[in-house]
């Protein structure tokens, strides 16, 4: 390929660059939910690890934020843990109110815009000693936890995400048993679908009650974060893959994004049921985005196979956790949510790999993807790495590096890795340089 054939991407103003993390994976000691519980069973994790003490992000985030503001970003994701501020059913903890109000302040300090996520993944012991997101009460305490938050530093939150990959949740914790509780129930995963819709509906509006009540001079933006995986047939001539990857579209990314636009809860998680507070209850849509599925059709699982009929194709690029590396199929998912009309943040995109040199070829391919759906008239408005740092990867354990900070679980010491320092220098042009495109080979 000729030089000439690679041109400068340019994102618009004003575009949030950040990283984003969650409470469990980096935190430590989130003794008090269901996770931490299940963790101990001992048995569940890959590598055999436990989420301990993690990064100690706990008590190290003023230090964190430092590299943060050193590294150029000017937004961080992370999210408040539901079992610490809420340890007992109905019991607030202000001591943790406070450390979350301090971790705010230290990222406004340093003028970093935080992005809270209220929930991802984990449910207080005590909410999931009550049936966790199969209890219909669930959707009333998360809103009852969601106001609490609110009230205590919504004078200082713009941005929040309701529930992390919400559709995640439920398959992997209800319908292939990978997560806790690892039902595989059809039925149970239906439900807790659809309770994990609601919950979203009723914190939408909480957030914007509260902050209206309490006469907080903030204008709250309030979105869902949602993972769109690119579901494709194995077979494109296949009828039974095209019907496949067609399903598992609308199971998984349709049922749930039509769900917050329309106000329904339809078939097969509701009955149709139409609620007023779901209806339209996004201000913007967060997308995570790994990878693309490829259905196949003619791969027949046993009971016991806790995955989807699903190919990766001979010879494709992967990585740590055994994805594709398509970076073609973000485009496709980022732009199969253009028609709900509203600003766009990738609040997750990244790769497990102990190669950084393939982390930094990922992150250049995927954002000459983002920049050609804002080139096609996606509202993207920011875009946040995952992870800012290694961290416990859930049912994988601490093997899977997926930071642009390397952590040394053994001295916990933080050092930026070279994918960091070229993020850094794309967020300071709010470009992609010619020479950076063509040294990854990104094809225009
Ligand atoms: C989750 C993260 C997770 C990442 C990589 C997303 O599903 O939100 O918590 O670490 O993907 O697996």
């Amino acid at each position: 390929m000729s030089k000439k054939e690679f041109k400068e991407i340019v994102f618009p103003p004003g575009f949030l660059w950040g990283a984003a993390t969650s409470a469990h994976q980096v935190e430590g000691n989130n003794t008090n939910n269901h996770w931490w519980v299940w963790e101990q069973e001992g048995g569940h994790i890959r590598d055999g690890s436990v989420s301990g003490r993690a990064c100690d992000h706990y008590n190290l985030y003023q230090q964190d934020f430092e590299l943060v503001r050193e590294l150029g970003h000017n937004v961080y994701r992370f999210s408040i843990e539901w079992s610490r501020i809420e340890p007992k059913e109905g019991k607030w903890s202000e001591k943790e109110i406070e450390h979350y109000r301090k971790v705010v302040e230290a990222l406004l300090e340093r003028k970093i815009t935080p992005m809270v996520t209220l929930h991802h993944f984990t449910n207080p012991i005590w909410m999931q000693d009550k049936g966790g997101w199969l209890n219909p009460k669930s959707v009333d305490l998360f809103e009852r936890y969601t106001r609490t938050v609110v009230e205590s530093l919504g004078d200082l939150i713009t941005f929040y995400n309701t529930i992390n990959e919400p559709m995640m949740v439920a398959v992997m914790g209800y319908l292939l048993g990978l997560h806790p509780p690892c039902r595989t129930d059809l039925a149970e995963f239906f439900t807790a679908g659809k309770h994990l819709l609601m919950a979203h509906g009723k914190c939408y509006s909480a957030i914007h009650e509260t902050v209206r009540d309490r006469g907080f001079k903030i204008k709250p933006q309030v979105g869902i974060v949602k993972q769109i995986p690119y579901f494709a047939p194995f077979n494109p001539h296949s009828e039974e893959d095209v019907k496949q990857a067609k399903l598992m579209d609308d199971i998984v990314n349709r049922w749930y994004l039509e769900g917050i636009q329309t106000g329904t809860v339809a078939p097969p998680f509701g009955s149709g049921e139409k609620l007023d507070y779901l209806e339209n209850s996004w201000d913007f849509i967060g997308v995570n985005w790994y990878t693309r599925i490829l259905a196949n059709s003619t791969i027949k699982l046993e009971a016991e196979q806790k995955t989807l009929p699903q190919t990766v194709p001979e010879g494709a690029e992967i990585t740590d956790m055994g994805w594709e590396v398509y970076p073609e199929g973000f485009y496709h998912s980022l732009m199969s949510v253009k028609k709900y009309k509203k600003p766009v943040y990738v609040t997750e995109n990244g790769i497990a790999t102990l190669n950084d040199e393939q982390r930094c070829r990922y992150i250049i391919r995927h954002l000459y993807q983002l920049h050609r759906a804002i080139h096609d008239g996606l509202d993207v408005r920011g875009y946040m790495y995952w992870s800012l740092m290694d961290n416990f990867e859930w049912a994988e354990g601490f093997a899977k590096r997926f930071g642009i900070i390397e952590v040394n679980y053994n001295t916990l010491e933080r050092k930026p890795r070279p994918s960091a320092y070229l993020y850094r220098d794309i967020i300071k042009r709010n470009a992609v340089t010619e020479q950076q495109l063509q040294k990854y080979s990104v094809s225009p």
